[in-house]
């Protein structure tokens, strides 16, 4: 399976300007490498845009979009209209939007199915919001997997086990995400293989094989191998780091063993 090496700038950066450098020093830094994809998720403005400027080297995703395909939806973009710019991938339920504008599983779980309609690949985010904590006996209380045990049932709900294939997961610990408080490899192999216990609960083993299971949450390039070699996650979802031209083709030129 290749490797995805995923940018999710955020509200980042201020201007085109800054969007279009930022883009041409990446692009200059990727090589074709058959065993890694590198996806940047960008503000929706700059989607098209930088579509042109990639010329078929770095894919491109949104990072967030509407479970209708048209209609009366003020401010809403949707995956018809995604697709037809050229995005392949779109980021979901990542848990900012969770916060932030109050995006419910359920309201996730359309946004998956939309996605998936129009021949769109789902970057689907999950994670516990604090650290598994114990009982005052020291036992487990196992907070990481029933939160995620939950998320992937509700957010996949309907979704066929043929359709499985066209999906990334990725494990975002809250409490590790933007804090420079990375979460160790232990616990992300931990967290991906529950994942995919999960998912061959609800599908089939060799359905469950099929997802992408990739890790979030401070990555940069002095731990991403921890995920990608130790953990043996399928990629990373990389957020200030990604900021950081320079640093992101490091985290690429890791990850593809060169
Ligand atoms: P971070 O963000 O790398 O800045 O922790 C990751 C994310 O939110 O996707």
């Amino acid at each position: 399976m290749s490797k995805l090496i995923i940018g999710n700038w955020k509200c980042n950066p201020a201007s085109f300007n800054e969007a279009q450098r930022l883009f041409g020093v990446i692009k200059k830094g990727i090589n074709k490498d058959e065993n890694v994809e590198v996806v940047i998720c960008p503000p929706f403005i700059y989607l098209s845009s930088l579509i042109t400027a990639s010329q078929n080297k770095i894919v491109l995703g949104a990072q967030n979009c509407f479970w209708e395909q048209k209609g009366a939806f003020t401010g809403e973009i949707s995956p018809d209209e995604l697709k037809d710019i050229g995005c392949q991938y779109v980021i979901i339920g990542h848990s900012e939007r969770r916060k932030y504008f109050q995006e419910t599983d359920e309201m996730i779980n359309k946004k998956v199915k939309a996605i998936l309609k129009s021949r769109l690949k789902p970057i689907l985010c999950l994670g516990e919001e604090t650290r598994d904590t114990f009982n005052s006996e020291g036992q487990p209380l196992n907070e990481m997997s029933l939160i995620i045990g939950e998320q992937v049932k509700k957010n996949l709900a309907g979704v066929p086990a043929a359709r499985i294939r066209d999906i990334v997961i990725a494990y975002e610990p809250i409490w590790a995400i933007g804090l420079g408080h990375p979460c160790s490899s232990d616990d992300a192999m931990k967290a991906s293989l529950f994942i995919r216990k999960t998912l061959t609960q609800l599908y089939d083993r060799s359905t469950a094989e099929k997802a992408k299971i990739i890790y979030g949450g401070s990555v940069n390039s002095q731990n991403v191998n921890d995920y990608i070699k130790e953990a043996q996650m399928d990629g990373v979802l990389v957020g200030g780091a990604s900021l950081n031209g320079s640093e992101f083709i490091k985290i690429y030129e890791i990850s593809s063993g060169l």
